[in-house]
């Protein structure tokens, strides 16, 4: 197999370099003005309130479960499909995770399992938009409203992801974002809390700082990562249009080929592409084989991830010394009885991590790599 020069990402030039080196010129590096303006502009951009910057998505979550008042023997609805943070934020405040099925168009929560799982002891939805393919926001939004539920997004890899002209993140009761180094906006570690609620708001603004009289939390976004998210904001766009001009440009490679399908997102929505899904249609003989090799040529496409109820967080073999929050006492829902790993997620089992792959295609990567990686999977077949 040829080899390509993928390029990386992020790639950090003169503008990064000058906010960072503003930071230290002011002498000032925990959060103060750099962050102030951040927050303004990410607000603006995402079409929100309010939005407060924190040291990273993990703790943006948890805040918002913190914020909503959520904590022992209530049940949070969260997604087998995410990275670990999208379900420990519940565990973080001694709530039950219940897991529920995926949709398969655009791999988020499916409504209507959802809603079948909702109990009296539900007291919040985390929503994640995955890859930045926006999840049945409508939908959601009507369940949380009908339901008085409040709705989490996890908008981490959605950045300027929109559905209907909507951006996401501007839908949910919070939402949250990660500006982790490998993310589409990227400050090294760093994460943004959105609502349109002053309660939510200040009640957060509280927490992230060692908030008078509550349980609160050293949560503070850096001046580092505040200088850089503008910068970062500024390029936004018209990289997640090189983002989406690779998928689309990957997708008609492609379209001569029945073995794979690049998700696009459905009519009406723009997603972010933070990376690119294919479906494998058919199974590839040596797939993992296959993949390292491409891997080693350097292409960054790797299968998807893995289910979360299956993680050891919710299946340890030992209990850790605070113990389980569904094996207690007070607890009588449904995961007192049943084990994570047997919750029954057809469609989440079906598809992950076996029959998608993903491709990251930050900028600037461009016609000659997608070439490349399509040549590349149709020679799998041969
Ligand atoms: C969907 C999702 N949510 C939350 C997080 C946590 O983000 P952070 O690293 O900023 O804490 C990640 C991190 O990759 C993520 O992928």
């Amino acid at each position: 197999m040829k080899t390509v020069n993928w390029p990386a990402w992020p790639q950090y030039g003169d503008e990064e370099q000058a906010a960072v080196s503003g930071v230290i010129a002011s002498n000032q590096l925990f959060a103060d003005r750099q962050v102030r303006q951040f927050e303004d502009q990410f607000s603006e951009y995402v079409g929100v309130e309010y939005a407060l910057g924190l040291g990273n998505a993990t703790e943006g979550l948890h805040l918002a479960l913190a914020a909503l008042d959520v904590g022992a023997g209530d049940e949070v609805i969260v997604t087998p499909y995410s990275w670990i943070s999208s379900v420990s934020c519940v565990l973080m405040q001694n709530a039950i995770p219940i897991f529920c099925d995926i949709e398969p168009e655009s791999l988020g929560l499916c409504p209507a399992d959802v809603e079948r799982r909702i109990t009296k002891r539900t007291k919040a939805i985390i929503l994640v938009h995955m890859f930045g393919y926006p999840a049945k926001i409508a939908q959601f939004v009507e369940l949380s409203e009908r339901y008085g539920i409040p709705l989490i997004e996890d908008a981490s890899h959605a950045h300027g992801a929109s559905s209907d002209g909507r951006k996401m993140g501007s839908f949910g009761a919070i939402s949250v974002f990660s500006l982790h180094q490998r993310k589409s906006l990227s400050v090294g570690d760093g994460g943004v809390l959105c609502t349109n609620s002053p309660t939510i708001y200040e009640k957060v603004r509280r927490l992230r700082s060692f908030g008078h009289e509550e349980l609160s939390y050293n949560y503070r976004m850096s001046e580092f990562a505040g200088a850089l998210g503008q910068v970062g904001l500024r390029k936004l766009d018209a990289h997640n249009v090189v983002r989406s001009s690779n998928a689309e440009y990957l997708s008609e490679l492609l379209a001569d080929s029945s073995d794979y399908t690049v998700r696009l997102g459905r009519p009406g929505e723009t997603p972010a592409f933070y990376a690119v899904l294919l479906d494998v249609n058919t199974p590839i003989p040596d797939l993992n084989f296959q993949l390292e090799r491409m891997t080693q040529a350097g292409v960054p496409i790797r299968k998807t991830w893995g289910l979360l109820h299956l993680h050891p967080h919710f299946n340890p073999d030992v209990a850790p010394a605070r113990g389980l929050p569904w094996r207690d006492d007070d607890y009588d829902g449904i995961m007192r009885t049943v084990e994570y790993r047997e919750v029954l997620l057809p469609v989440a089992t079906g598809l992950c991590p076996d029959n998608v792959l993903e491709l990251y295609v930050h900028p600037p990567t461009g016609p000659r790599e997608i070439e490349f990686v399509a040549r590349e999977l149709k020679a799998l077949r041969n």
